[in-house]
């Protein structure tokens, strides 16, 4: 991954350079907004960079589903910058969100993977992911090398002061130990693969995150509806009591993202009162918490590397990755064409 999505731009000498926005940083730092707008996927990575990009730009981060800026009519102001993620560059939600900020004066910045794409060729400046082509409906590889490319343009636009040096080294030296950490995580395959066997009739199925996991339980789960299709719901931690506690109970699978950054004594909680629930959970931890997530044995866990935290989700994405792959063969479904759904959603 790293040889083609740093080809463009790097981090050598622990700064980075991201060609297509060197013009244009100035501009961006002074924007009074960041607003990050996309569908599926691509917005599920935008709202995993957003903790990273508000903490070293200062600058505040809003979402935008586009469909959803749209029905809105949204603000959108010229002291905004607009930042349009997807892998294709031609989601016509995403293209008509962009007409609409161009039209109302914002920059407008694209995230894409596709050269000459219509999001490329239409925004002022951007980063081309160089993640290779896409061809599974399904998008896996884009979704992670967005992740690392606005991690970057974090660290792009928030400039080197020496209050956040220590910070931004490690995030850097973090995108270069990703290559490593990624073939570590994907050794559980055969460890999914059995998860799958147990899960495969089960009707539905609950992600847990928050903080920078809050876009990996949308995106894990987005993956098992997709291409498994079986129900299956990313749910914000830190508002279960607020309604999806009521679903808990002994036979649905409920997953629980819980690995090492500021919130896993938060998540710790939330495991508890699951336990105390009697909720039949599945652990996400760093490697070596085990026992601390579920003492007792009394929960499945899965033993993830561990990274810097805004780095952390691109290596917990794949084992629900390599989940919902397993479902998906295993109840005889097509992995790459999923039921009903187009790789390029063209028409709103
Ligand atoms: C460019 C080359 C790359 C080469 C590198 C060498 C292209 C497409 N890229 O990469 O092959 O290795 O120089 O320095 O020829 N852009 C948008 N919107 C988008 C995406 C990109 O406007 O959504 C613009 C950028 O602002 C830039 C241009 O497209 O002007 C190319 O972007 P990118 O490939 O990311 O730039 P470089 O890293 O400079
Ligand atoms: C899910 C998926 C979709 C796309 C969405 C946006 O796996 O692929 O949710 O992410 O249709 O597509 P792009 O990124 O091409 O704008």
């Amino acid at each position: 991954m790293r040889g083609r999505l740093l080809r463009g731009g790097s981090c050598k000498a622990k700064t980075v350079l991201l060609g297509g926005l060197k013009d244009h940083l100035k501009t961006i730092r002074q924007s009074r907004r960041i607003v990050f707008i996309g569908c599926g996927t691509s917005y599920n990575a935008a709202l995993a960079a957003r903790p990273i990009l508000e903490e070293l730009s200062g600058i505040p981060v809003t979402m935008e589903i586009a469909s959803d800026l749209l029905d809105r009519q949204g603000p959108i102001y010229r002291e905004d910058t607009a930042v349009f993620v997807s892998q294709s560059g031609e989601t016509a939600d995403t293209l008509s969100a962009l007409e609409y900020a161009l039209e109302n004066g914002a920059l407008c910045v694209g995230i894409t993977n596709t050269v000459d794409s219509a999001i490329a060729r239409n925004t002022h400046c951007g980063v081309h992911l160089n993640a290779g082509a896409e061809i599974g409906v399904a998008s896996t590889k884009a979704y992670t090398s967005q992740i690392v490319v606005m991690a970057m343009l974090a660290l792009a636009i928030g400039g080197d002061t020496i209050s956040n040096q220590a910070r931004r080294e490690a995030i850097i030296d973090g995108v270069f130990e990703l290559p490593n950490k990624v073939r570590e995580v994907l050794k559980l395959d055969e460890m999914m693969k059995d998860l799958a066997q147990e899960l495969i009739a089960h009707q539905s199925l609950l992600v847990f995150g928050r903080g920078y996991n809050y876009a990996t339980s949308l995106e894990g789960a987005l993956k098992v509806k997709e291409v498994a299709l079986m129900h299956s719901e990313g749910i914000l931690a830190g508002e279960m009591k607020h309604g999806p506690l009521a679903l808990v109970d002994e036979t649905l699978p409920t997953f629980v993202i819980a690995t090492r950054d500021a919130c896993f004594s938060k998540q710790q909680s939330v495991i508890q009162q699951l336990r105390a629930r009697k909720g039949r959970l599945i652990v996400m931890c760093s490697k070596g918490d085990a026992a601390s997530v579920c003492p007792g044995g009394s929960c499945r866990v899965i033993e993830v590397p561990q990274l810097e935290d805004c780095l952390q989700p691109v290596v917990n994405i794949i084992p629900l990755q390599l989940l919902a792959y397993h479902l998906t063969v295993l109840r005889g479904f097509n992995v790459d064409q999923p039921r009903n759904l187009a790789k390029s959603v063209t028409t709103q």
